[in-house]
């Protein structure tokens, strides 16, 4: 009787700590539906978004980059398709490579004179992401 007791209560501590352990790596991971798109809404969508209509102008995604769908930020741009996010690899990644690069660079996002540039910290948050694996969790977005 008093064995059975106590193997419960190891099995339940067990059971206890495993939940712990893992709600505690979940905790550490970067959520990309809370903490990466907004970033990419804020400064990103203007330009990269599906085909839609504005003011009666019809708007095209530019370098033909959308980044308001999880398929279509994995499929990437015009120039670097399948190179937008490399999982694992932010400095492989050009989702990120193009937020850091000087403002006299063409190719730096969003361009010069088009919107503030993407924080220090928020670009340390999706390159966090990009190293854990690029995952979007249960997000799909735009088709
Ligand atoms: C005001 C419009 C505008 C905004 C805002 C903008 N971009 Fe761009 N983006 C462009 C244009 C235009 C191109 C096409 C390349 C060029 O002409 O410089 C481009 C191209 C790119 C490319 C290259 C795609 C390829 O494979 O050809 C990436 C990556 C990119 N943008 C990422 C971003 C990110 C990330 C943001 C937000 C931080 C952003 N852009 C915000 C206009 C914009």
């Amino acid at each position: 009787m008093k064995n059975t007791l106590a193997l419960t209560l190891a099995a339940v501590l067990a059971l206890g700590v495993s939940i712990t352990t893992s709600s505690a790596q979940d905790a550490g991971k970067v959520n990309f539906e809370k903490q990466v798109l907004p970033v990419l809404k804020e400064s990103c969508f203007k330009c990269h978004q599906k085909e839609h209509e504005e003011d009666g102008k019809i708007k095209k995604p530019k370098g033909k980059l959308r980044l308001d769908g999880a398929a279509v930020i994995m499929k990437g741009g015009s120039e670097y398709p399948d190179e937008n996010v490399v999982a694992g690899k932010p400095d492989a990644s050009w989702l990120v490579k193009t937020m850091e690069l000087p403002d006299s660079d063409d190719l730096a996002m969003p361009p010069e004179g088009k919107g503030d540039r993407v924080t220090p910290e928020n670009i340390a948050l999706i390159k966090k992401w990009i190293t854990e694996g690029a995952d979007f969790g249960g997000w799909k977005g735009e088709e």
